[in-house]
């Protein structure tokens, strides 16, 4: 067991957790932050994608012990405050980048992770960023025209599916 500290979504939180605790098992049963989905648990689906310190993040693939230190921003914290939806967020809703929404977290935190580095994309560049996250709905066009939507890309040449 080891006392962990972290910045979680602009609050400091400090929990005792056994060292083999997931990040993703942290953040949905200790923090109670169900946004984040597990997908899969064997790193192939995305469904569970955070940042920590900036950096998107297969929450599945770390040990919350190894977050210890670090600033870790879920879904639950991508919205500003009163709750206006981030850039990425508005774009998925106004693009129909969703279907039944389990992997959308994912998606929304790997595109912003993504805008942030590289902030227009080209339609190749996000197809190649967002291989790691599975849609089972298959929605990859709707989803990769919000994500060019918002990068501030004109989508207008996109067919509508
Ligand atoms: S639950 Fe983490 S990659 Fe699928
Ligand atoms: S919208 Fe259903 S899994 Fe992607």
């Amino acid at each position: 067991m080891k006392t962990i500290n972290m910045i979680v979504n602009g609050r400091p939180v400090s929990q005792t957790v056994a060292d083999n605790r997931l990040l993703v098992d942290f953040l949905r049963s200790d923090l109670q932050l169900t946004g984040t989905h597990v997908g899969c648990d064997t790193s192939q689906c995305g469904a569970c994608v955070v940042h920590v310190d900036g950096k998107a993040v297969k929450s599945c693939t770390m040990f919350a012990v190894e977050a210890d230190g670090s600033e870790v921003t879920s879904i639950e914290g991508i919205a500003e405050p009163d709750g206006t939806l981030s850039p990425v967020q508005q774009a998925f809703q106004d693009y129909h980048g969703l279907q039944c929404g389990f992997c959308t977290p994912g998606m929304v935190m790997s595109a912003t992770a993504l805008l942030a580095a590289h902030p227009t994309p080209s339609e190749t560049e996000i197809r190649e960023y967002l291989e790691g996250n599975i849609c089972r709905c298959t929605g990859y066009h709707n989803i990769i025209k919000a994500v060019l939507a918002a990068s501030g890309q004109d989508v207008s040449a996109l067919p509508a599916e």
